[in-house]
């Protein structure tokens, strides 16, 4: 076995599942816990948890089941609350990664985690030079998503009007500002008065709608006279009909997830004006962050430039300490986070 420099202490605190979460979400579904610290196994690493990311998905790990199915991503109560990280390796006894080695991958509401790597997204080394927080975020999964989404599901054409919804989220925010990038005229959908602000001075959408103050189909009548060229679906709720309702001949409609639905029950049903793609020749695509991990660089070598030169834009929305954590998760439900929901760890063992 390999050792880092820093010997770790020798508590680990944790959040465990302990209620699921039906119907809301907060400190109510976790238990705080302090264990001894685990021991990597051969195959396997130790990590310190630096950042932790959260995720609307995280909900469906703690979504009732009854008896809960790991195989369907749910959480037993007792367990650790999972999430992705940005960890530093400090013992190893896995040939792939060594003490001092930051990685990215599914870790825990904890100080330190045990893994062997190989989890729904396979843990992987954060280039040299980049900080943690765009690791998970604006070079993370999140913005994988929003730049394969724009450039390879969406296949955008200068001056097409490009829509999306959840736009000052972790994802929204980025796709509004690659949207602009790339030339086209957007309008964002976001629930509150500050976001939309935001998108206006800081993203530089070209409008912005309250979808909690505003009649959002009313709204996109006026900003899109014309009609939306591409939806980006970042909540799956109303708006994807009033979107499909909306699409110009040639339209397409990203769907990258669906926020109003996750926990939902009984399950909503699906869009009722689906056919309009007939009308339109329209498409309608989904599209798996994790599918894209395998050419990261080619995400990281076109947004870092952008990032560096302040053409892009990290909005992040920053928590410390881990008691915090259950409280970053509700934040996504409870829409308060704008930008990247993240929390930085404090010193292992504290508070
Ligand atoms: N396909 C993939 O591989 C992949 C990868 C990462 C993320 N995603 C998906 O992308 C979406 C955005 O993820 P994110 O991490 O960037 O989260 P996020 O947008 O930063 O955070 C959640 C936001 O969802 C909106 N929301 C919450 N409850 C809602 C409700 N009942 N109805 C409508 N909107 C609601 C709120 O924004 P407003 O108040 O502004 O509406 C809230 O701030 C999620 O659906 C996520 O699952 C997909």
């Amino acid at each position: 076995m390999t050792e880092g420099p820093r010997a770790p202490r020798r508590t680990n605190r944790r959040w465990l599942v302990a209620e699921y979460a039906d119907p809301g979400i907060g400190e109510r579904n976790f238990r705080w816990a302090e264990s001894p610290l685990p021991t990597p196994a051969e195959g396997q690493f130790l990590a310190r948890n630096l950042w932790l990311s959260f995720d609307p998905t995280q909900r469906l790990m703690i979504a009732r089941g009854d008896p809960p199915n790991p195989e369907e991503g749910l959480i037993p109560r007792g367990e650790v609350m999972s999430c992705i990280a940005v960890s530093e390796v400090v013992e190893s006894r896995h040939p792939g990664f060594a003490p001092g080695d930051i990685v990215h991958g599914h870790m825990g509401w904890e100080d330190y985690t045990v893994t062997d790597g190989q989890s729904f997204t396979p843990s992987y080394k954060v280039p040299a030079g980049v900080p943690p927080n765009w690791a998970l975020g604006v070079l993370g999964l999140t913005g994988l998503v929003a730049y394969f989404g724009v450039h390879e599901v969406a296949r955008p054409r200068s001056g097409e009007t490009f829509v999306v919804s959840g736009a000052a989220g972790g994802v929204g925010s980025i796709a509004t500002q690659l949207a602009k990038i790339e030339g086209l005229r957007v309008v964002g959908i976001a629930g509150s008065p500050s976001k939309c602000d935001w998108l206006l001075r800081e993203a530089r959408a070209d409008g912005a709608i309250d979808a909690r103050a505003e009649d959002v189909g009313k709204r996109l009548t006026e900003l899109c006279p014309d009609g939306i060229d591409i939806f980006f679906d970042n909540d799956g709720g109303p708006t994807l009909d009033l979107a499909l309702d909306r699409l110009r001949p040639g339209g397409r409609v990203v769907l990258c997830g669906a926020t109003a639905r996750y926990g939902v029950k009984p399950r909503p049903p699906g869009p009722a004006n689906y056919l309009s793609l007939v009308m339109v020749n329209g498409r309608m695509e989904g599209l798996l962050g994790r599918d894209y991990v395998a050419r990261r660089a080619e995400a990281f070598d076109a947004m870092l430039p952008w990032l560096r030169s302040g053409r892009l834009k990290s909005k992040e929305d920053v928590l410390v300490g881990l008691r915090e954590a259950p409280r970053g998760l509700a934040r996504l439900y409870s829409r308060e986070n704008v930008g990247k929901q993240l929390l930085r760890m404090d010193e292992p063992g504290s508070g």
